[in-house]
């Protein structure tokens, strides 16, 4: 299939770079062309595009990624009908999406940037007509949930979309308190790597606090550890991360 994406920025580019591992013909629309050419130096399977003052979509399969205050600006250079419109604007509703952009079929998808290792965990929704396709697509940059309504999107997007940059700041604060208590930094960055690697498979066989409980020995370096998160009420803090970041798609869908 032939897929434009509009937009070359993060999310962008770990998107192609998943996709052109399938056999999916990208064309990659932007509005500098320095930038393109640079992007097609480093992926040359790819075609380029500049969007100037229009860009005629008729008939094509658009992943739109630009920001989300850029959805009526980049709108209103698209011209024509597209066959299929994927988003990934967080908290950018269909309404709004279709208010500005005319497409047959309207798909929002949330991936993150781990599609650049094909390991995206996608969470789509949108018109049924297209859900085996929108799900083939995006099972090509890791795995995707399809979910009925665009609330749970948007709850979706707080987990998987931003997620990675909540385990980063967990991950930094690791390595952080390896370096103080004296390790050297690359050995800090190989440990705390290997650890999130090995921790999937524990997290697809066990539910967290069977983990902790095989983890934990009375009066251990664990037991040391865990005490200080529950004292610092660190679970609930993370929990209120996601509904801030939640409550943040929810306040972006009504501006
Ligand atoms: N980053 C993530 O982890 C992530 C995860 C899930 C979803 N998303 C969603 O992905 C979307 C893009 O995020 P991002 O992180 O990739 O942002 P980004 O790196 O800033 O990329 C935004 C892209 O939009 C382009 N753009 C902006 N205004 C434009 C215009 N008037 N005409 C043409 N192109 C225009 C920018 O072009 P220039 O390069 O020329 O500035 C850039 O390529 C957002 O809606 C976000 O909600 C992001």
């Amino acid at each position: 299939m032939e897929i434009t994406i509009i937009g070359n920025g993060n999310m962008a580019q770990a998107i192609i770079s998943g996709l052109v591992k399938s056999s999916h013909q990208i064309q990659v629309v932007g509005r500098s062309l320095e930038k393109l050419e640079a992007l097609k130096k480093q992926i040359p399977q790819i075609t380029i595009c500049e969007l100037d003052k229009a860009y005629d979509i008729t008939n094509q399969n658009i992943i739109f990624c630009v920001k989300p205050y850029n959805l009526t600006e980049v709108g209103a250079k698209l011209t024509g009908t597209a066959n299929t419109l994927y988003s990934v604007l967080a908290g950018t509703t269909i309404q709004s999406l279709s208010q500005n952009i005319s497409s047959k079929s309207y798909v929002r998808a949330m991936p993150n940037v781990s599609a650049k290792f094909c390991k995206s965990m996608t969470t789509l929704t949108g018109d049924e007509n297209i859900k085996k396709e929108a799900i083939d697509i995006f099972n090509c940059i890791g795995q995707t949930l399809w979910v009925d309504t665009q609330n749970e999107l948007d709850i979706a997007t707080a987990v998987a979309g931003s997620g990675p940059a909540f385990l980063a700041h967990v991950a930094d604060g690791i390595i952080e308190g390896a370096i103080n208590a004296g390790l050297k930094k690359e050995d800090a960055i190989t440990l705390t790597t290997a650890l999130f690697d090995g921790f999937t498979p524990l997290l697809e066989d066990d539910e967290p606090k069977d983990i902790i409980k095989k983890v934990m020995s009375p009066n251990g370096t664990t037991q040391a550890g865990y005490d200080y998160l529950v004292k610092n009420k660190v679970k609930d803090k993370i929990s209120q991360t996601i509904q801030t970041a939640y409550d943040r798609a929810l306040e972006l869908a009504k501006s």
